[in-house]
């Protein structure tokens, strides 16, 4: 049997479940609006997306504008990462969080960006040797797949559907198995290959249904000790369903938020431990029938639970613990 949050559970667990009633939020509508608006958003700059984020003015030296310009975050989880880490940057959009990222962990540690749309792909591909030239060191790359199949690689599925284009039944049959085949054997992002998860404003645009396959598939990668920062929306109280279905809301970062109790709990039922608000924005960045919308960073362990420090004391540890280029 497979392990919950193993490749195969979450191919399976993506499939729709039988119900009688319309989904919460109508997920087809959401899911497409967020395919639409962020690509549009990776071709030119979408004020209403724009939540104002002081990042570290000394990381952005080396990204290009284009990067820089189509900024869609809410808060700055890469100020917890350290040197020497692997990091997964769950919906990386056109790369900042990334090639932030790159410069922190160094060039003994790893990036990886993982998004599910072909134009913020397209511009995070493209600055990814722009600033590799500039640093002298090339830590950063991008795969294809959505953050709540983690094991799936699209990119892959996209050159297997060319040389078997999908005609009838026998065809749709064989595709659900290569994609299955992909997530056993091949998976995007492998069990326990990461040492911190970060992510910046993209889980609450994931469909309401897929919200707990989503956590567990942050668990799912990190290694034992490893954890989870996120920066994302929350909101005062649960949103009402008339809200989550207003696919124009959803896809701003607002309505597919969750309540800022349920947002903690998710990360519970999934597994983690020592969970842990790092950022709370006092003022609402939204305020909707009186709820309020705000961003907050929180940070959650897989395994032991932990007290986390602030970068400059976690830095010091890690690096007294030796170097990490071996
Ligand atoms: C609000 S933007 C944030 C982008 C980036 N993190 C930043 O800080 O600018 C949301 C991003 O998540 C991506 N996205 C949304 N839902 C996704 C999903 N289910 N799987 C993978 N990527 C997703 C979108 O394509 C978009 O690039």
């Amino acid at each position: 049997m497979a392990e919950s949050g193993s490749p195969s559970a979450a191919g399976s667990a993506a499939a729709p479940a039988a119900s009688c009633c319309p989904g919460p939020a109508a997920p087809a509508a959401q899911a497409g609006a967020v395919r639409e608006r962020y690509a549009a958003g990776a071709r030119a700059r979408e004020e209403a997306l724009c939540c104002p984020v002081d990042y570290d003015s000394r990381y952005l030296e080396v990204i290009p504008e284009e990067v820089l310009e189509r900024d869609y975050g809410c808060g700055d989880p890469s100020r917890h990462l350290l040197p020497g880490e692997t990091v997964l940057d769950l919906g990386s959009g056109t790369g900042k969080i990334c090639f932030i990222a790159s410069q922190i962990v160094g060039p003994c540690g790893r990036v990886i960006g993982v998004d599910m749309t072909e134009e913020m792909l397209a511009v995070a591909r493209r600055a990814a040797p722009v600033v590799a030239g500039r640093l002298g060191y090339a830590n950063v790359e991008f795969r294809r797949g959505r953050i709540e199949d983690l094991a799936l690689d699209l990119d892959r599925v996209a050159s297997w559907l060319e040389a078997h284009p999908v005609r009838d039944l026998d065809g749709w049959q064989a595709l659900q198995d290569e994609e299955q085949r992909l997530r056993q054997e091949e998976p995007l992002v492998a069990d326990a290959s990461v040492d911190a998860v970060v992510s910046n404003c993209v889980l609450n645009l994931v469909e309401a249904g897929l919200k707990p396959q989503l956590f567990r598939e942050l668990h799912r990668v990190l290694r034992d000790g490893g954890r989870a920062v996120i920066s994302d929306i929350v909101a005062s109280r649960e949103v009402p369903l008339h809200l989550q279905r207003d696919p124009e809301l959803w896809s701003g970062c607002i309505s597919g938020a969750l309540s800022e109790d349920g947002f903690l709990r998710a990360f519970e039922e999934a597994g983690f431990r020592g969970i842990q608000l790092l950022d709370r924005q006092e003022d609402p960045w939204r305020v909707l029938e009186g709820i309020e919308f705000r961003s907050v960073t929180v940070v959650a362990f897989k395994g032991r639970a932990r007290l986390w420090k602030p970068r400059g004391e976690a830095a010091a540890e890690a690096s007294a613990g030796g170097g990490c280029c071996g």
